[in-house]
């Protein structure tokens, strides 16, 4: 058995192990119940030292693929259960209470748009009778199909995009999967990943998305999935060039890699939308919020491309929630429709591009160069991340710490929420310049504060 086993194995490290193993599981070479080799012999066999097989056994037990039991043994056992996010998590738990919290990655609630006007105008015949009734409203299908970066073979709608990369993740990714993503990337997501038992490939962002060569590089490792956010990049604030996203369906095509597209920002993003789906309409899922244009409490989100995967969804959704309340999506009908909305969306978008560019201007005069031109985040580099978060804190500003977002060993960044910030150019100039005080050594601190 160590040797079938180790047969399967492709890097001996401790996530090649697990990645290896749970690819036997998913495929049922390993059926629920077999009892695994000890970490001894497995060792022995792949040459490497039992605490590396061990590492490997926690993971795959932290996603609940094997189960150990004592002087029993380890068996295999069920699909993995959902759990907590402890990526997510460290990001959403700061210490809390800041006068001026720009760790959380929202909108500004005063440059979201009034829902009241559209939710006046509701009436009965916006209320649904039927379970039956198309998930989707014929008039929001209309309004995505016309306004979509491609023609999808098939369009949903759900609670959020993060709802979307759960239902999608789940119909397309099973245990010891790869999956590609930027590097750094949205903490949920890595979470979500983890869960899933995927080995996760983490490839590089430069000005104009992701790497070229890291992704080829990466596609060599047959991923199932790539996961890439084309505008305003969580954390970085990248957007995808038309240029970049023309190579990368090059060198997708033919692979059977699933893409993945988050276009989380929608409507406040500044940048063009690029879509790997202009090239690849049936290989991409391309995934477009409302929640940071028209309020993140509308949880509405619409999914469009591949039809077998949207209707894998769709279908899975029916022994769920079946669908999106259509009188929330009457609601986002009316707004995508009326004037008044649509200017305030688009001054939205003028303000966050105003705050983050000035921020960006103040932290450059300050000597910190920031990547990306989009979206309401910065990812600033700092010395130490911790001890410039804690000194931040010190005085009232939270900051998410980068490490959460990061897929690998990565310098210190602090992901800056600056969308966040109100008081135009001098509270900007002034926040810019508390950052960049708390990125440098730790002893300008204590000086400081001495
Ligand atoms: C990259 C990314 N994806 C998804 C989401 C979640 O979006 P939604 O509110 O539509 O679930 C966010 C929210 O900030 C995000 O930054």
């Amino acid at each position: 058995m160590p040797a079938a086993l180790a047969a399967a194995i492709e890097t001996r490290n401790a996530q090649g192990i697990a990645a290896g193993i749970g690819r036997l599981i998913s495929s049922g070479q390993l059926p629920v119940g077999t009892r695994l080799p000890t970490v001894r012999a497995l060792a022995q066999e792949l040459d490497v030292s039992p605490t590396t097989v061990s590492e490997a056994w926690r993971t795959l037990a932290a996603v609940g693929a094997i189960e150990p039991r004592g002087r029993n043994g380890t068996f295999v056992r069920q699909v993995p259960t959902p759990g907590a996010g402890h990526r997510y998590r460290r990001v959403t738990e700061g210490p809390g209470h800041f006068a001026l919290d720009l760790s959380s990655g929202t909108p500004d609630p005063a440059l979201l748009p009034d829902v009241g006007p559209a939710i006046a105008r509701l009436d009965r015949h916006h209320l649904t009778s039927s379970y039956l009734d198309n998930p989707v409203l014929p008039e929001l299908e209309e309004i995505l199909r016309d306004t979509w970066p491609f023609a999808p073979e098939a369009i949903t709608v759900v609670d959020g995009a993060m709802d979307a990369i759960d239902r999608i993740a789940h119909a397309v990714v099973r245990l010891g999967d790869r999956v590609v993503v930027e590097h750094p990337t949205f903490p949920p997501v890595l979470d979500l990943l983890e869960q899933l038992g995927a080995e996760v490939i983490g490839v590089d962002l430069d000005d104009e998305g992701i790497s070229l060569a890291g992704l080829k590089a990466a596609l060599e490792q047959k991923p199932t999935m790539v996961f890439l956010q084309p505008r305003a990049q969580n954390p970085t604030g990248i957007s995808m060039t038309a240029k970049r996203a023309r190579a990368v369906a090059r060198a997708l095509a033919g692979t059977g890699a699933v893409v993945l597209e988050d276009d989380h920002s929608g409507d406040i993003a500044s940048g063009d939308l690029v879509s790997v789906g202009a090239w690849l309409p049936a290989q991409t899922l391309h995934v477009r919020s409302f929640s940071k244009s028209h309020g993140p409490d509308l949880r509405l989100a619409a999914i469009g491309g591949n039809a077998e995967v949207i209707d894998a969804v769709a279908t899975r959704r029916l022994l769920g929630p079946g669908w999106s309340s259509r009188i929330l999506q009457s609601v986002l009908v009316a707004m995508l429709k009326d004037t008044k909305t649509i200017k305030q969306v688009d001054a939205a978008r003028r303000a966050y591009g105003e705050r983050r560019a000035a921020f960006a201007g103040a932290l450059r005069d300050h000597g910190i160069e920031t990547l990306g031109t989009d979206g309401i985040n910065l990812w600033v580099p700092v010395d130490d991340e911790r001890s410039a978060a804690i000194e931040l804190a010190a005085q009232g500003i939270g900051v998410a710490p980068g490490t959460p977002f990061s897929v690998r060993p990565h310098p210190d960044h602090l992901r800056v929420t600056v969308g966040l910030i109100t008081g135009g150019i001098d509270a900007i100039g002034t926040v810019a310049g508390q950052v960049a005080a708390a990125s440098g050594p730790e002893q300008t601190w204590s000086t400081r504060t001495r």
